[in-house]
């Protein structure tokens, strides 16, 4: 009988430290993004969410009501900009860079995995991406674009549904609605209320 009490006591305090626990971590993972975006208060941000921001700029990441995070938002120190509209879903291992702007709309979910990109990260000549891989290496990030880096806009529209493992790149409207079926590489604006696969992206249905 005392034994039992014990046990069920130990239970209960190993239960509330933990969840202390929890409520510390995600305390702490709110101030290290708050300190790098601008979000709304109501906004999650689960274990395993990143945010990066080399411009040192917290008003070029903003994140609206209700939005949940679980991702990587990343903004170059030259430029980028990336917005998250509201009640957003950014899944786990989901990596959206910047270097430009990413607009994302309202009701947006993205599943785990997913690649969004509005920049090349690295020169197509393969003499200066392999000055900026130094440069990177031995100074870190430079604040100016000088080693011809492409990069464009990409526009995410409300309610658009992005499934796992696919790739945004850069230049590209997803329409309002729309739905970027599991492992698509979206190349190409999407207009509203299609299904789309495969690589290059294509549409397979309309809704
Ligand atoms: C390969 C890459 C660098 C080429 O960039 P680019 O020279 O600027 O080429 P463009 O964007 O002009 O694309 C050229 C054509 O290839 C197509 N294309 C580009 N990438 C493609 C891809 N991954 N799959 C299918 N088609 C692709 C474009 O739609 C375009 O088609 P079009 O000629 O019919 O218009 C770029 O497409 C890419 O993959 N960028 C991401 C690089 C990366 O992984 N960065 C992450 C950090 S290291």
């Amino acid at each position: 009988m005392i034994k039992r009490l014990k046990d069920s006591l130990l239970q209960k305090i190993f239960m509330f430290l933990k969840r202390g626990i929890a409520i510390e971590e995600e305390r702490q993972r709110h101030a290290q993004f708050l300190s790098n975006a601008t979000i709304h208060t109501s906004v999650k941000i689960l274990p395993n969410a990143v945010v990066a921001n080399l411009s040192q700029r917290p008003d070029l990441i903003n994140i609206g009501k209700d939005s949940v995070v679980r991702g990587e938002l990343l903004i170059f120190a030259h430029a980028g900009k990336i917005s998250i509209g509201e009640g957003c879903y950014v899944g786990e291992g989901t990596r959206i860079w910047s270097s430009e702007s990413i607009a994302i709309g309202s009701r947006v979910y993205i599943s785990h995995n997913v690649n969004i990109h509005d920049t090349n990260s690295h020169s197509t000549d393969a003499y200066l991406r392999s000055q900026h891989f130094s440069s990177i290496m031995s100074t870190g990030h430079l604040k100016e674009n000088i080693f011809d880096i492409k990069a464009s806009p990409v526009v995410i529209e409300d309610d658009v549904w992005i499934g796992f493992n696919s790739t945004v790149l850069k230049g590209v409207k997803i329409g309002r609605g729309s739905i970027i079926a599991a492992c698509s590489v979206v190349t190409k604006d999407i207009p509203p209320n299609v299904v789309v696969a495969g690589n290059p992206s294509k549409i397979i249905k309309t809704i």
